[in-house]
Formats: C-alpha cells, structure tokens, sequence
C-alpha cells in the first residue's frame, strides 16, 4: 500500500527520493508526490499514475537538503493530483506524508473548517498538515507530538515544516516507520527497500515514538518527550536483491529463486544426528513444546493458504489437532484461547493489517503467538511472543511465490520438531529430512519445465474461468494456484476440494471450463482419478500435475505436467511450481503488469 520515504543529506535529492520511490513501487500505489525544501519554501510535485509521471515532473537537480515522497493507494478521495501525498496546510509551510488511515479525520476536519482552515483535498491525511498548523509553536518535534492524541487510527507519516529546513519528523502508531543512516545522510521510509542502496544501518521505530532527524543525526521520544534508545541493525539487504536481475519480471525471478530460498530457510536448521528440526527464535523449550495439544494458523492470502498446509503437517506429522484461520475473520470473532493451544500468525510482510489486529487480539486475550515472517523487523515479527524469519529475502512482485514455499518450509520443520518429541521414530525422521533435503532439486527439475508450461499457458490463456482441485495437503496449494491465476491474469479460477466437486462445482463443467487436478502418489489418488473421470465424462478439458511416470493420469487427461517423487506429505512444494509458472506465463501473454497487478497491493496495511 501507501510508502513514504524521507531524506536529510546533500546528495541530489531528487535522485534520493525518486529512486526511493521507485523501490516502493512494488507495494502498489495509484499515484505519487514529492515535496522538498528550498530557500523559497517547500515545493510540492504530485501527479496521478505510474511513477515515470511525476519522474518526467522532477527537475533532475532540485537544490534542497530536506524532502520527503509518498507513493498513494487510494482509501479516501479519488484518485486525483489533489489527493495525492504530500498534503500541506493553508500557509503552504508545513507537508505531509502519511501510510493509514485517520478514522476521525471527518469530524477534526469539520471543527478545522469551522474555525477557518481551507482543505484542497478529500483525503483523511491533510487533517493532519492543519493540525500542525493550528498546534505550531516553532519546534516540529513537539508540535507533531502535541497532535498525535488527536488523531483516531494508524498512521506511519512524515511531516516537514519550512522554518525548519533540514529537519523531518516522523511518527507511527499501526503502519511501519524505520530511520535509516547513511554517512552524513539520514533518511525516514515505510520500508527498507526505498533506503537499502544508502543507508548502512536501521533503527526499527514502535508504536509510539516519534523521531526527528537531521542530516546529522536523530533523536526518538516518546508521547510524554522521554528518551528512548533503540538498536541500531545492519541494513540487512544488498542493492541486488532488490533489481531484477535479467528476468523480465519480479515474479519469474523470484519463482526461479526458490531452490535457494527454501535452502536458506532449511539451513541449520535440520539436525540429521538427531533427526529433528531447530528454530531458535521459538522461546518454547522441549516441555512447553510437548504440552502443546493444538495449533492455530492465521494469515491472509497466501499465507493463510501456506498455514493450511502447516496445520496439515502438524496433523500428519506430529498428530497434533492443528488448523489455519483466516485473519480477517479471527480477528473479530468470539475467540475461545485455550491455554494448550499454541498459535502462529504467518505474514511475508509482517505488516498486514488484518493479520496484526488477528494477532492483538489473541495476545489481549491470553494466548502464546508465535510469528512466522520474512520481513525482519517488521510489527508482526516484534509483537509477537517469538518465532522464526523465513529467510526468502524480499519479495518484490506483489503475487506472493518464494514466500509460499519458505512458509511452508517453516512449518514442515516445526512439524518435524513436533513430531520427533512426540510419535515419530528417528528413523522415519531421518528419512524425512533427506526427503525433505532433496527438494531444492527437484523443484530445480520442475523449474526446467519452464517451456512445456509456456506452451501450456499459450493453450489455455483465452479461457475465461478455471477450477483447480486437489485433497487433503494439495487442497491448499490447489487453492493458493487458483489464487496466483486470478490475481495476475484477471482470469476467474476456483479452488475447489476434488471430492466437493460432486456437491455443486460439476455443474459449471463443460468444455469451455478447464479443471487443474494436483495428483500426487498418495492415499487419494485412486479418488482424484475418479473425479478426473467424472469431468472428462462432461467434456471438460483436464490439465493433471502428476508424479513422474504416472502413465495412468497421463492417459487420461488432456494435458500433464510432471514432477519428481517426493514423500507425499511434502508433495506441496513441487506442485505449487508448475502452477505459479502457469499464472506468470498466462498473464504475460495477456499483456497484464505481472510485478503490479491493477487494484492490489503488496503489503495490505489497512483493513
Ligand atoms: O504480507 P502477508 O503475507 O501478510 O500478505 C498476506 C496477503 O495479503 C498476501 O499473501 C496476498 O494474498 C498476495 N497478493 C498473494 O499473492
């Protein structure tokens, strides 16, 4: 959603702020604007659509030392010049940019109108610049803190004030604000990303602070203008991680980047000797973990689908009653904390508004919430009671793929844990993780089938719907196929349980509605190739993803795709990729924005 991105130093600013910008993109936004700081007071650019607008905009050497950019996903107000970020109040001296939403902006606005402030937008965020305005008594710091008991909701906002060059100040209750620090240069942003080519080092701010910085140096304080020292962290990524790196899109590079992605997040962390997993960040020691007799999962989209097949892991692994709940539901429910259940809330981002308001509530009510994030630092990954980081490096392309699968290696090492202090002999465990240990390769195999799902995408990218099916653990990969497919190509398709197919979905088969089985060697096989016969019988067109030499399925259905052998249980990890490079090369041969798919966003910060 929403980035901010600020800057003190004397490099070009608008370079800084742009490339900034730029490297927000990937969150989706729907317009942008910047405002900097020159001897004539602040300058505002903004303009409606892709970045390259308000790039072309830009003069190229801007002389300021102090600016700040936002990138705008429209909640409140059209989407115009006039409501994009930065907002500024009557006299034109103070601007803002703001990630969240002020619930109450409606009635301050209302009182502000009334006492003679001129809005120029529809936005919840300008409050906020007249609200400086009315509280300015010539220090930002404490006039932004003077407001911030004012305002109902979540914000992560910059504001900068032109008697005050050089200086921003930033505050963030619910959206997330981190300083970055470079030599002689500071900088404010939404997320690392903006900053990582600069800054060196990072400082991860709370609900809360507040934060002044100048080109020299900062200082955090909290609402009643106390102290507070923060650790500072290494900026943990490389310029590289965040370039495509000769792919054509974010999302092929990284659906080619899981072989790694999933060895970095198995690594030290499998102990053959002992055949069980490790993850460190748990806080739980063996007796807390074998007290545990069920396990929650709660995510969103993707996430919620890889915590489905965490849940199944637990069950079949470990014999532990699990399931996933869905965020947004979860988060206004009458929940019911047992004291044996152990949670988990699972997020790539580690910022989803739902998955955070799930994860308070739990914690309000009494639970032990671990998280499951990739984002390192993020409010998610410092809320919750410990956890473990996936480790897949950022994920770029807002269709969530290498997160998936690192999520899902998480949850299979936990399961193994789990299971090695419950059930599971050391033998069957061992064979687990050289099965397990195996997979990087093999999704390697599957990853060389790249051409033959071209040529399948090239087949059946002009249907309009599609319905994917699969049982028991390849249920949620079914639906998390589905979910790649619609997000990215605008084509409607539905998970669908392969045995619910008879209780409703078998009427919309007809040959004009494809069916994409996921079939591995297991226990339901035998059933999946029923309901395979039960659509070829209605004329629908089958696309199967089999286990290699299964001639049976390959007989039987239009179109098969192959992948190595694997423990069933593990048979997630190989079929979601056939799947992901099917909705990647339909959307490319349909001429849809794959890294930036209209109407979504990467990071859904609000509710
Ligand atoms: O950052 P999170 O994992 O919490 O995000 C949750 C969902 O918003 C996300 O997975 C979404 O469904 C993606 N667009 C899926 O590709």
């Amino acid at each position: 959603m929403c980035g901010i991105v600020g800057y003190c130093g004397r490099k070009n600013i608008s370079e800084i702020l742009l490339g900034g910008l730029k490297r927000l993109e990937y969150r989706g936004y729907d317009s942008s604007g910047i405002a900097v700081g020159t001897d004539n007071g602040i300058t505002v650019i903004r303009r409606v659509g892709k970045l390259k607008n308000l790039i072309d905009a830009v003069p190229s050497m801007l002389t300021a030392q102090f600016g700040i950019g936002h990138t705008r996903w429209a909640t409140h107000g059209e989407v115009s010049e006039e409501n994009s970020h930065p907002h500024t109040d009557c006299s034109g001296k103070i601007a803002i940019v703001h990630n969240g939403i002020i619930e109450n902006y409606q009635q301050l606005k209302d009182r502000l109108i009334a006492s003679g402030h001129k809005f120029k937008s529809q936005t919840d965020t300008e409050v906020i610049a007249h609200l400086l305005e009315e509280a300015w008594d010539g220090n930002l710091t404490a006039s932004v803190r003077a407001i911030l008991p004012m305002l109902r909701g979540t914000y992560g906002l910059i504001a900068m004030h032109a008697d005050v060059p050089g200086v921003l100040v930033g505050a963030r209750r619910g959206s997330p604000l981190i300083m970055g620090i470079g030599k002689d240069e500071m900088f404010l942003a939404s997320d690392a990303s903006a900053i990582a080519s600069h800054a060196q080092n990072v400082v991860y701010l709370d609900d809360g602070e507040i934060i002044s910085i100048s080109e020299t140096g900062f200082s955090i304080t909290d609402a009643d203008n106390n102290d507070i020292k923060k650790p500072i962290n290494d900026m943990e990524f490389e310029n590289d991680d965040f370039e495509k790196n000769g792919f054509p899109h974010f999302m092929l590079k990284e659906i080619f980047e899981q072989t790694e992605s999933i060895s970095r997040g198995m690594a030290g962390r499998l102990d053959l000797a002992a055949a069980t997993g490790k993850l460190g960040g748990l806080n739980m020691n063996e007796n807390q973990l074998r007290a545990v007799r069920r396990v929650v999962i709660v995510g969103a989209g993707t996430s919620y689908f890889a915590g489905c097949i965490g849940a199944n892991f637990l069950e079949s692994m470990a014999g532990i009653p699990a399931r996933a709940e869905s965020a947004s539901e979860i988060a206004y429910k009458d929940i019911i904390i047992e004291p044996d259940t152990l949670y988990f809330v699972v997020s790539q981002s580690g910022e989803t508004a739902d998955t955070l308001i799930a994860l308070r509530e739990l914690k309000r009510k009494g639970a032990r919430v671990l998280g499951v994030c990739n984002a390192v630092g993020s409010t998610i990954a410092r809320e919750t009671d410990g956890g473990v980081y996936i480790h897949s490096g950022p994920e770029i392309a807002v269709a969530s793929t290498k997160a998936f699968t690192s999520q899902i290696t998480t949850f299979a090492i936990f399961a193994l844990i789990m299971a090695r202090l419950r059930n599971m002999t050391s033998v069957q465990g061992e064979a687990f993780i050289k099965a397990f240990q195996a997979i990087p390769s093999q999704i390697k195999e599957v990853l060389e089938q790249d051409s033959a799902i071209l040529a399948l995408a090239k087949k059946y990218c002009g249907y309009p719907n599609f319905i994917f099916l699969g049982r028991g653990v390849c249920l949620a990969a079914a639906y998390e196929g589905a979910l790649k497919l619609k997000e990215i190509s605008y084509i409607h398709a539905e998970g669908v349980g392969a045995g619910d197919l008879k209780h409703g979905p078998i009427s919309l088969i007809s040959e004009q509605m494809p069916s994409l089985f996921l079939v591995p060697n297991d226990g339901l096989r035998q059933k999946n190739i029923s309901n395979i016969k039960e659509v070829k019988a209605r004329c629908g067109k089958v696309i199967a993803i089999c286990t290699r030499g299964d001639n049976e399925i390959a007989e039987t259905v239009d179109d098969v795709i192959e992948v190595p052998e694997t423990w069933p249980i593990l048979s997630p990890f190989l079929m979601i990729i056939p799947l992901q490079l099917f909705a990647y090369h339909c959307a490319v041969l349909l001429g849809r924005d794959v890294d930036q798919p209209r109407n979504l966003a990467k990071s859904v910060t609000v509710e």
